[in-house]
């Protein structure tokens, strides 16, 4: 299958200052494309910006379920480069132990707010200025509307398809955000614009530090089904989507450790 560089790409990423979405992000620059990195702790997000070439990276620090720091966000792209983001990548997202009866509830309005809130408002906003000079004549085939790569990338997770009973609170915000990109996809999909769901199982990250994983509990997990999903693995898959040329749609992608059975 013959796939496209990203060096003309513009991408915007967020929760870029660890994990996947820093893999993610180092991925994307290898390959060229400028940057728009976003997350909470600026510190992290300048040492990476400095890592990379001068010129290929601005940051928009600061909470992506913010609508003021979403719109910071793409604004910075174009002021930076010319042109809106092209490649979105709705990364930032936090896990939280336990189920709906077990989780701490202390935790869950900031846990919807960043997975569901933040993804529904970058995705609304990013849809809107990619829809910028759609054409207002019916498509046709040859359109040069259709000859450009346009993408909007979900990280789900495959909580967020299967049913997981030691996170299932957090697992619903996930769900949400599956539904959010299959109704978008069809919405967007007819106007030329790709919006696509990646659903990690395991990933070896900040992620079960802050959703508080138990470590007896992750340690007896990684015995059985290592190795793990390293973020890197995750951004390949990203990338992969994202060089597809423009008639083609990778809409899903479910990834695992290959040792992972369940869920
Ligand atoms: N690790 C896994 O096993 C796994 C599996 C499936 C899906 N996922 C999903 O993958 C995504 C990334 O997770 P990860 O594994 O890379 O976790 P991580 O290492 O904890 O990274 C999370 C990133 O999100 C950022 N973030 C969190 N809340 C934010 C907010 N309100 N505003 C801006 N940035 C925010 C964090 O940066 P700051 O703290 O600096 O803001 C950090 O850069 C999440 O959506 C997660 O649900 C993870």
């Amino acid at each position: 299958m013959s796939t496209t560089p990203l060096k003309d790409r513009i991408a915007l990423i967020t929760g870029a200052s660890a994990g996947i979405g820093r893999a993610v992000a180092q991925h994307l620059a290898q390959q060229g494309c400028k940057l728009v990195l976003n997350a909470r702790r600026e510190d992290r997000l300048r040492a990476l910006a400095d890592s990379l070439p001068k010129g290929q990276c601005v940051i928009a620090a600061g909470d992506a379920a913010e609508q003021s720091v979403i719109d910071r966000a793409l604004d910075a792209a174009r002021s930076a480069f010319s042109r809106e983001a092209d490649l979105i990548v709705v990364n930032a997202g936090r896990g939280l132990n336990g189920s709906v009866i077990t989780s701490d509830p202390a935790q869950w309005d900031e846990m919807v707010r960043t997975n569901l809130m933040g993804c529904a408002r970058l995705l609304r906003s990013a849809a809107h200025r990619l829809l910028q000079g759609f054409p207002s004549t019916p498509l046709t085939p040859d359109s040069p509307w259709l000859k450009v790569q346009r993408d909007i990338v979900l990280i789900g997770s495959v909580v967020g398809r299967h049913v997981s009973p030691f996170s299932s609170m957090y697992g619903s915000t996930k769900f949400a955000v599956h539904a959010l990109a299959e109704g978008a996809r069809r919405e967007l999909g007819p106007k030329g614009i790709r919006v696509s769901l990646v659903e990690p199982g395991f990933v070896i990250s900040e992620f079960q530090g802050v959703a508080g994983y138990d470590d007896a509990w992750f340690e007896s997990m990684k015995q059985k089904i290592a190795p793990m999903l390293d973020p890197s693995d995750v951004a390949n898959a990203v990338s992969f989507i994202a060089q597809q040329p423009a008639h083609v749609h990778i809409s899903d992608l479910l990834l695992r450790p290959t040792r992972q059975d369940y869920p």
